[in-house]
């Protein structure tokens, strides 16, 4: 299917047929991540502007990567240090940033809906990294293609979502994604991390570990967004780690033998996921990151590619 969207705002917004678009287009890029001069001129004379108001490490540097890797030239700008922190408004920031041409701006920011407000303000492209607890769309892409990869197809498989569903981005993402592609998806942590009426966007819901992970698929497991909780959500992360975090020996008692571990990262260590779980054999956190880049590659050169070229 064409791609036709100016923007990528949110996994909710597409079509079962624009996913697999943009999952096929990175995938068919991923190879360019083992040649020896990593660099196609899909995007030469673009300029993509990463424009983050929040801490990242994968998405801000996967973006920043994807971008050369593809001839584009690329500009950090973080809010930090920039007169965001003078009190200038998102919108004035960026109609500046406009000004200056950029054919993408790629935006973190921790207020819901930020992405789609820059959409209708700004003529350029924009990419959503990520927006409060609302959309991470790139995050779901690139957990989707490494699902593709490790299961061959979406249709009739089953997930888990544990954790911090409330605050996340990430499992709001990857719900539509998951659900639009065939899967079944069951959510499942403490009752106050579980968002009222998540079973509207067609998942099931679990409130005990054992039970969520039980015949699934896919184990995605969540960071606490302590940073979006505003407190008494859980009694201690002692309390929390022994119920919900996820152990070998929970996965060998509970899980399936071909079950795949996903989590989009930062990992804390012992909270969710014992450091055997994270770097055991079901676990697939690296090549997540790894195909983090050629997710933002089939993007960017979606959003400002050319339209009939191939981009490698
Ligand atoms: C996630 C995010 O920022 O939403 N991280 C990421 O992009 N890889 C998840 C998190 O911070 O827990």
């Amino acid at each position: 299917m064409a791609w036709t969207r100016k923007d990528l705002i949110a996994m909710r917004d597409l079509e079962a047929a624009e996913i697999l678009t943009l999952i096929d287009t990175a995938d068919s890029l991923q190879e360019i991540a083992t040649r020896e001069i990593k660099k196609v001129p899909a995007l030469r004379g673009k300029t993509i502007v990463n424009l983050f108001y929040e801490a990242s490490t994968r998405t801000r540097t996967s973006f920043e990567i994807a971008g050369k890797w593809l001839s584009a030239d690329v500009i950090n700008f973080s809010a930090l240090g920039s007169s965001a922190s003078k009190g200038e408004s998102l919108v004035d920031t960026a109609k500046n940033i406009e000004a200056m041409s950029p054919d993408v701006v790629v935006v973190r920011h921790p207020a819901s809906g930020a992405a789609e407000l820059l959409a209708r303000e700004l003529a350029c492209s924009i990419v959503n990294a990520g927006d409060g607890a609302h959309e991470h769309p790139t995050q779901a892409l690139l957990d989707l293609l490494t699902i593709r990869e490790k299961k061959g197809h979406f249709e009739g498989l089953s997930a888990a979502i544990v954790g911090d569903v409330a605050h996340s981005r990430v499992a709001r993402s990857n719900i539509h994604g998951m659900r639009k592609l065939g899967m079944t998806v069951t959510v499942a942590g403490p009752p106050t991390l579980i968002p009222p009426f998540v079973q509207e966007l067609g998942v099931k819901v679990a409130y005990r570990l054992e039970d969520a992970i039980r015949d699934v698929d896919v184990i995605m497991m969540l960071r606490l967004q302590q940073e979006r909780m505003t407190g008494g959500l859980i009694p201690s992360l002692r309390e929390y780690s022994h119920y919900w975090g996820l152990t070998l020996d929970r996965l060998a008692a509970h899980a399936r033998p071909d079950v795949l571990i996903m989590h989009p990262g930062p990992v804390n260590r012992g909270i969710e996921l014992s450091p055997e779980v994270a770097d055991g054999p079901y676990s697939v956190i690296l090549d997540q990151v790894a195909k983090g880049v050629a997710v933002r590659m089939g993007v960017l050169f979606l959003l400002a590619g050319s339209k009939t070229g191939e981009a490698a």
